[in-house]
């Protein structure tokens, strides 16, 4: 899963399934981490690259209040149609998020207009992260910060690892038992450093971080994977074929009673600051 690829979170239902069963149980969490880890102020600009459905533009929008700016960024349209979404419910003293569907390689941003960039579990879908850095640089104002946030190489990847064993076991010619699991998703602190200096960030470092995540039941961490690339391949099932697979995948993921377990994960933070 190493090439730029439309089309991977492409799908209505992909997008639908990743905000419902895995944003809110392991990348709200980071994401407030990574959106904690930088010191926003109120009032602040920030963008949020490879947004997704909005995990870490929701935090800093809390944040920066209503007298900031968020821009949430994606290269697919269907993820960033839940933030459209849910944009009228926002509360009042928090930032308005403005979407805009563009690869990270180009954004549609004039130069040094933002305070802070975000990119969040972005990097590994982007064959050019160098290229990516070099654009975060440019639409950074002198004193701008960047905090990317990638899965740990060398790790346990939960859920991913655990989709796509049971996947591996019980649909062996799957694309999705191929190509998912931790290598591809995953990077060291020293590729995450590596491209931010390439890009520009000359003081850019990375760091180890641990959190702890649970799903409230079995159900929707096994529905995550249908959150995921292959989301697809579980939906061309017939339902009660599908319906099987999401029971066995969830006792697969159980204790011996069928309840949740917490599940450590470890992320790579990068940072870096454009000079003043
Ligand atoms: C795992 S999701 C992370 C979403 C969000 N940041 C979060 O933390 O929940 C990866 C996102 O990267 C986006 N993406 C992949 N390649 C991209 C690219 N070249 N430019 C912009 N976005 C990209 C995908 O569309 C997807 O929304």
């Amino acid at each position: 899963m190493n090439a730029e690829d439309r089309g991977m979170f492409a799908q209505r239902a992909v997008a639908e399934n990743y905000r419902r069963y895995l944003q809110p149980y392991l990348f709200d969490p980071w994401a407030q981490r990574l959106v904690n880890s930088v010191g926003l102020q109120r009032g602040q600009a920030v963008l949020d690259v490879a947004a997704g459905t909005g995990a870490v533009a929701r935090a800093a929008a809390a944040i920066v209040g209503g007298s900031g700016s968020i821009v949430a960024s994606d290269i697919s349209r269907s993820m960033l149609s839940s933030i459209t979404s849910t944009a009228a419910a926002a509360n009042d003293d928090k930032a308005s998020i403005t979407t805009l569907e563009c690869s990270a390689t180009a954004i549609d941003l004039p130069d040094a207009s933002m305070d802070v960039v975000f990119c969040h579990q972005g990097f590994p879908f982007m064959p050019d992260r160098v290229a990516v850095a070099r654009e975060m640089f440019r639409v950074l104002r002198p004193g701008g910060t960047v905090a990317v946030g990638v899965w740990a190489l060398g790790e346990h990847l939960y859920p991913f690892d655990d989709y796509a064993a049971f996947v591996r076991k019980h649909v062996p010619d799957s694309a999705f038992a191929r190509s998912m699991g931790s290598g591809s998703l995953s990077m060291t602190s020293e590729d995450v450093a590596a491209a931010l200096i390439g890009g520009g960030f000359a003081d850019a470092t990375a760091s180890v971080e641990h959190l702890t995540v649970q799903w409230p039941t079995a159900s929707e961490e096994a529905r995550g994977i249908t959150g995921t690339p292959f989301g697809p391949e579980i939906g061309s099932m017939a339902p009660a074929a599908q319906e099987a697979f999401l029971v066995q995948l969830a006792a697969s993921l159980a204790d011996e009673n069928g309840a949740t377990v917490p599940h450590p994960s470890v992320s790579v933070f990068g940072r870096g600051s454009v000079p003043r």
